[in-house]
């Protein structure tokens, strides 16, 4: 079953290469002094019970910089006086812990196969910092992502804090680096691209699988298992985010995760799943009948998402803030109500952020930046104003109407009665047409249909 749509995917991109990890670097590096001290911290891995842990995930800016994925890791940036230097602490080689844990670079691994200029074990981390700090006068570091690690820079600045009358230095301010690292990595280069490329493909191909797979009886998890199975298989390291999969009244749920429901055969399953490539992700959502053909009410609502997706993916273009495909997409959904008698207000009452019908069936936003986390850094209002849309910037485009019989704060039309319908790409701005990442994944009510065999 997979085999087949295995071979429909591109070859796997290449792996970015170290040089492209160094200009991130300098890039950096460059808006700093020689006096800043940076700090990249990785979170501890966490205990899941007793002693099996989650997987590991580091974090997004330790990939940025250098895509180093192993846990109990630092980076440091400092500076020798005469150049930037890129030092990073990793897990010590040990072959008892390599027997059972798996392999490790080491020292000599980072050295040798990370742009690193030099590499350290992590338990010599504090006596370096000890180190840099007495030649630092700001620490670049993002607090709370590491107790440890945090725990390492106070108590090394409040060593260096004692000295500082003694040697005449002067005090050492701590900075979060997250919003200088955000500004670059909104932004993202082609290699960036060619992965976030091959994470859509793969999971446009899962939600394809899926849809071919529904029918009457079938189970959330069985969906759930064929879109993952699809995802590793694929060759990604699995999803970006918990699969959301539900039919009937979950699919009015939005961010409904418990996929244990069997499907009924004319009810609308919502499927929000992407897989992570490298640390990329994919945010795809595709809303199908169970049986593979639309009632008419279940059109109705799916035509007014589809139209308000498209105008507000046409709507991601180079110049315009990036909240218009929101309000693009909320105008199209509220005239489609108003059309069909849901709401009874004029369409700018119906926008109204207060007392605006449209929020009973459109609670959310339109969309988000989309990289190395799902939700993705970037300031969205860097002066207080939307930040305007710039080649390279990659989002998503998710409107949806979600009509949950079961809610007691608002009266759900019995026609529409636990229809719940999302549709979601992922949009890469470019100098011309928007360029959706996600095209391949079915998405008009004659694809689907098509592909589910019902037409
Ligand atoms: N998958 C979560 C979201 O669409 O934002
Ligand atoms: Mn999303
Ligand atoms: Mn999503």
């Amino acid at each position: 079953m997979f085999n087949d749509a295995m071979e429909s995917l591109p070859n796997e991109p290449l792996n970015i290469p170290k040089s492209i990890y160094k200009e991130r670097q300098q890039r950096f590096l460059s808006q700093l002094t020689p006096s800043d001290l940076v700090i990249i911290t990785t979170p501890p891995e966490a205990i899941r019970s007793n002693d099996v842990t989650y997987p590991y995930r580091t974090s997004s800016d330790m990939l940025y910089f250098v895509g180093w994925a192993d846990p109990e890791s630092a980076l440091v940036f400092h500076y020798d006086g005469t150049k930037w230097i890129s030092h990073i602490f990793v897990q010590p080689k040990d072959t008892l812990k390599e027997i059972w844990e798996g392999r490790r670079p080491g020292i000599e691994g980072a050295l040798s196969e990370w742009s690193v200029d030099e590499a350290n074990s992590i338990h010599d981390l504090e006596k370096h910092l000890d180190g840099y700090l007495s030649k630092s006068s700001a620490v670049h570091v993002r607090t709370g992502i590491s107790d440890g690690i945090d725990s390492i820079v106070r108590s090394a600045i409040e060593r260096r804090d004692r000295k500082r009358q003694h040697f005449g230095s002067g005090p050492v301010s701590m900075e979060d680096p997250s919003r200088r690292i955000a500004e670059m990595r909104l932004r993202k280069s082609p290699e960036e691209i060619e992965l976030m490329r091959y994470a859509a493909e793969v999971s446009s191909v899962a939600h394809e699988l899926a849809m071919k797979a529904s029918k009457d009886g079938i189970t959330e998890y069985q969906v759930q298992a064929i879109i993952e199975g699809f995802f590793v298989y694929g060759g990604t390291s699995g999803w970006a985010y918990p699969s959301i999969v539900g039919c009937g009244e979950n699919a009015t749920i939005l961010h409904y995760t418990v996929n244990e429901s069997t499907c009924k055969g004319d009810e609308i399953i919502l499927i929000d799943a992407g897989a992570e490539y490298k640390g990329y992700a994919a945010d795809i959502t595709r809303s199908w009948p169970i049986n593979g053909k639309f009632s008419d009410a279940q059109k109705e609502i799916y035509e007014i998402v589809l139209e308000a997706q498209e105008q507000a993916i046409a709507a991601c273009r180079v110049g315009n803030p990036y909240n218009q495909p929101h309000e693009v997409a909320r105008s199209v959904l509220a005239e489609g109500l108003i059309r069909l008698g849901v709401i009874d207000q004029t369409l700018d009452e119906a926008l109204d952020l207060e007392s605006g019908q449209l929020k009973h069936w459109y609670m959310h936003n339109t969309g988000h930046w989309l990289g190395l986390d799902v939700h993705d850094v970037g300031v969205y209002k860097p002066d207080g104003t939307p930040r305007l849309l710039e080649a390279g910037m990659v989002l998503t485009v998710e409107p949806g109407l979600y009509f949950g019989a079961w809610r007691p704060d608002v009266e759900c039309p019995e026609r529409y009665a636990n229809i719940g319908i999302r549709i979601e790409d992922d949009v890469l701005v470019t100098d011309g047409e928007p360029d959706v990442l996600t095209n391949r994944c079915p998405k008009t009510i004659a694809d689907i249909e098509g592909i589910m065999g019902t037409v």
